[in-house]
């Protein structure tokens, strides 16, 4: 019988024995297996399977499953869904089990729910609900970490839903499994069991995951499209805050973003992260407002740039935050039609609280606050710049011009820098301008 040698870990396979995998540099994880042999069109198994045309396929309706906390609702798109297989991942200690436990409270009142802590003793989950004031008596838990003896309760019990902290805690009893224990490839088989757990009996399972240094790939990367949802609880120095971001969603838009603080009773939402964002905002050369679309909902954003006369003869370009390209591009736009020497300067760029824009609605807010560090004077107080620049130098309007207005002026923002062409509503103070050299006249400008 034909062999081969395969890592224990990823599976790698190699013709010959090896001392470290190539792949995930695990040292001695190669075990001797045979190889099945290829099926050929003479071997393939004679059953066949039955087609169905959409008309006779059962309609089902979907009830979400919703907790009540909005920033956690939100982010799944609307509520949790039957017979779903959830990831929440994240740093170690970010707070992924406060959140699942708050979660598991809320959804008890209307579900049973089964919690499995597999890293923390019962004695430990006990504190923690006490911490957050918890005290829910239709909440069951178990530490149990045996996945096999996890998923005959889930199936004899058949709990609407079933939350694993952690997954990778967990281990397959049984001897059918031949990955060894914790690692990659027994976190692969363990969460085809929950997706084929979950999808048969209409159990929902939210797993939680950390992310560790090998992790980023190894880990719930891997997992990522086996589930149906992923979510990464990461954390915002600045403001002290908790994001929640949907990377994927079978059932939901992706990039949306829940907000949250951590505080002495678990995680607060905060429903006006635009309030945070806006507060301290100061009006000073190179600082310019814009916003950007996060899911469904807009965040206002602040930009700064600063310019300054280059020694180099490769000037820097340090961008963070923001598509180096674009900066790079805009800088190139502004040079050729006003003539300002750009290439000769070093340009500095960040968004603050470091949000990543991808948009082209930023053109206008990055072109915006290079000029005002360049002349080293602040843009009209409080407005928000929004549009895209074409590379001729006209500006254009953007989509949904309303949903940002909308939410801007909430907070009192109502003043907009903008293309001429942008529909706006009457209400606005407004900068329309068509060509990128008008935007001179923002500024007050001696010879420089
Ligand atoms: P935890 O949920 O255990 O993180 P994870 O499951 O992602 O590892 O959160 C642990 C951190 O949160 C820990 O540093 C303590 C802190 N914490 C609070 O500040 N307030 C609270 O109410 C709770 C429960 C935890
Ligand atoms: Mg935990």
């Amino acid at each position: 019988m034909k062999t081969a040698f395969v890592c224990s870990s990823c599976s790698y396979s190699a013709p010959k024995w090896l001392g470290c995998c190539p792949t995930c540099k695990e040292w001695n994880s190669f075990t001797e297996q045979s190889i099945a042999k290829q099926r050929t069109s003479h071997t393939l198994s004679p059953s066949l399977t039955t087609m169905h045309s959409l008309a006779d396929i059962e309609e089902t309706s979907i009830t979400r499953m919703v907790t009540g906390i909005k920033e956690w609702d939100r982010v799944v798109g609307g509520g949790i869904v039957p017979g779903s297989l959830l990831i929440v991942t994240g740093d170690p200690g970010i707070g992924k089990s406060t959140l699942l436990l708050q979660l598991s409270e809320q959804l008890a009142h209307h579900h049973t729910l089964f919690y499995f802590s597999t890293e923390e003793s019962l004695k430990q989950v006990k504190l923690r609900a006490q911490r957050i004031r918890c005290s829910s008596n239709q909440l069951f838990f178990s530490d149990a970490s045996d996945l096999v003896v996890i998923i005959e309760t889930i199936k004899t019990q058949k709990p609407s839903i079933a939350v694993i902290d952690s997954i990778q805690n967990c281990y397959l009893s049984d001897n059918s499994s031949s990955a060894s224990p914790g690692s990659i490839n027994q976190l692969r088989e363990s969460v085809f069991l929950l997706m084929r757990l979950a999808k048969e009996q209409s159990t929902a399972i939210i797993i939680s995951g950390h992310i560790t240094k090998q992790g980023i790939i190894a880990g719930p990367k891997t997992l990522e499209h086996m589930v149906d949802g992923v979510f990464y609880l990461q954390t915002e120095e600045r403001w002290q805050t908790r994001i929640l971001r949907s990377v994927k969603n079978r059932f939901g838009t992706t990039h949306e973003t829940g907000f949250f603080r951590m505080n002495n009773h678990g995680l607060q939402e905060i429903p006006n992260i635009n309030e945070y964002l806006i507060d301290d905002i100061q009006i000073s050369p190179g600082s310019a407002l814009t916003s950007i679309m996060e899911g469904t909902r807009p965040l206002l954003i602040e930009l700064q740039s600063l310019c300054v006369k280059s020694k180099l003869t490769l000037p820097q370009r340090i961008i963070s935050g923001i598509d180096h390209k674009q900066v790079v591009l805009i800088a190139a736009i502004l040079e050729k039609y006003l003539r300002i020497p750009f290439s000769t300067y070093d340009i500095f760029c960040k968004t603050r609280g470091d949000f990543t824009l991808d948009s082209a609605t930023t053109d206008l807010g990055i072109a915006c606050s290079l000029l005002s560090s360049y002349f080293q004077q602040p843009l009209p107080d409080k407005s928000v710049i929004l549009g895209e620049i074409s590379l001729t130098g006209s500006i254009q309007p953007i989509n949904t011009f309303a949903s940002y207005a909308k939410e801007a002026t909430s907070f009192g923002l109502t003043t907009f820098i903008v293309s001429k062409k942008q529909k706006t509503p009457t209400t606005l103070t407004l900068y329309a301008f068509s060509h990128v050299y008008e935007l001179l006249s923002l500024f007050n400008i001696k010879e420089k």
